[in-house]
């Protein structure tokens, strides 16, 4: 059988018929690259995606319970010093290492490139984001005398345009031997009728598999063999989109030491009930963090004695994972989460639809749905002015406007 009725019998098992049409009427180099893509899609398992998403999903499953974060600011002195001491021996025996997920879309922003190469008006010259996470490793490594490896995750859509950002800017000064490119996973998009769209270079539409998919793509980009190699035995893992994270923490890294926990994440206290932020939570007595959209609103109010949300830990995405842990995640299927987006498609007579309205789905894991498979965590709360300035959206909250304002206040810049 030719490759092309393999991919027509396949079409026709996934009610995909629309693509068979669409297969005719493109010129010959089209067809093949198409053919080919759909012979290595898994399109059994996009469509048991697919499948769930008609389901009637309850909002949160299992048994939730609060977790107990430990607030850096009630550490006492002499305990600040011993745990920073042992996180910066850590860091000096090179056992320390970064990790950027850099693979989002960004499409909040409204901005086509990398997220991190988008440029904030800070400062005479302006700062691109990837520039401002460079400052902060430099900063704590000249400390420390050691530059860690620096591993950033991109997606296969933006992996060159960012390579490419770090050369054109000289790594901002940071070693280039010590930055490591690697690109995540991706999976199709599919409309409400379960058929799977098609773009305007006649391509399967495919995106990102959300940052979840950072443990496969370590360890199938052989990151982990990297940092197994390199005698690294903790990585922080964070966005690309907070311009405030602390990437190398000595007390955090000390802690996470001390404690001995496969994981820890540092939280900041959520502000208001309806705060866009996930929260941490045990749930069937394992780690984990419920996502904003999966809150419930019951859940989303509860209130201590003290008038305290009960959920009130929230994440800020910077987690602490031995690399023991990363490697035994990446074994473990993790589940995914729907999101409904507007995305464009070329119709049967080839022409290319820009929906309105949200018309697909996009497929995503998340990165702490791997927590619960670790047996404990440790939670550092921390201080969101000191912390967290994200850039999500265009405009209003969590935008380049606030995250600058919060970043210009800590160190002390005139806007
Ligand atoms: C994220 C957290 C949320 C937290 C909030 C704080 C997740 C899933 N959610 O929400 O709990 O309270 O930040 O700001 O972590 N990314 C990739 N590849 C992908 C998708 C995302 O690398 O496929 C990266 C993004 O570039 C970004 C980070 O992961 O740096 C967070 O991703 P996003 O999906 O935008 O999560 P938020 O909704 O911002």
């Amino acid at each position: 059988m030719s490759k092309k009725e393999d991919a027509i019998l396949k079409l026709k098992k996934y009610n995909q018929d629309h693509i068979i049409r669409i297969l005719q009427k493109i010129d010959k180099k089209d067809q093949e690259n198409l053919i080919n893509q759909i012979l290595e899609i898994d399109l059994g398992q996009i469509m048991d995606l697919y499948e769930k998403t008609k389901k009637d999903k309850k909002k949160t499953t299992g048994k939730i319970e609060p977790i107990n974060s430990l607030e850096k600011s009630k550490i006492s002195k002499d305990e600040i010093n011993k745990l920073s001491n042992i996180g910066k021996s850590s860091i000096k025996e090179g056992k320390y290492a970064v990790v950027t997920m850099a693979g989002g879309q960004g499409t909040r922003l409204g901005f086509s490139g990398p997220k991190g190469t988008f440029k904030l008006d800070i400062g005479k010259k302006g700062k691109y984001i990837f520039e401002i996470l460079t400052e902060t490793l430099k900063r704590a490594y000249k400390e420390y005398g050691f530059e860690s490896y620096w591993y950033i995750m991109t997606s296969e859509e933006n992996n060159d345009d960012t390579i490419k950002f770090f050369e054109e800017n000289n790594y901002f000064g940071y070693d280039k031997e010590k930055v490591k490119f690697f690109s995540q996973g991706k999976l199709p998009l599919i409309d409400k009728n379960g058929k799977l769209l098609i773009g305007k270079d006649f391509k399967i539409r495919e995106a990102s598999d959300g940052n979840g998919g950072v443990y496969v793509a370590l360890e199938k980009n052989k990151m982990i063999d990297h940092m197994k190699k390199n005698g690294i035995e903790r990585v922080f893992i964070c966005g690309v989109d907070n311009i405030m994270v602390n990437m190398v923490d000595p007390v955090f890294l000390g802690m996470t030491i001390e404690k001995n926990v496969p994981i820890a994440s540092k939280s900041i206290s959520k502000l208001y009930p309806d705060e866009k932020v996930g929260v941490f939570c045990i749930r069937d007595k394992k780690p984990g963090i419920i996502e904003y959209i999966e809150l419930t609103e019951q859940m989303r109010n509860a209130k201590n004695e003290n008038g305290k949300l009960i959920y009130g830990d929230a994440n800020i995405v910077s987690h602490l994972l031995k690399v023991d842990a990363l490697e035994e995640i990446a074994t473990k299927k993790l589940d995914y989460h729907a999101a409904v987006k507007k995305n464009a498609y070329i119709n049967e007579n080839l022409e290319e639809v820009i929906p309105t309205e949200p018309n697909s789905y996009k497929f995503e894991s998340f990165i702490f749905d791997g927590f619960k498979f670790l047996d404990n965590m440790a939670v550092l709360q921390v201080k969101r002015e000191e912390e967290f300035s994200p850039i999500k959206n265009k405009d209003g909250l969590d935008s380049p406007a606030t995250a600058k304002e919060i970043y210009c206040k800590y160190w002390n810049i005139s806007i």
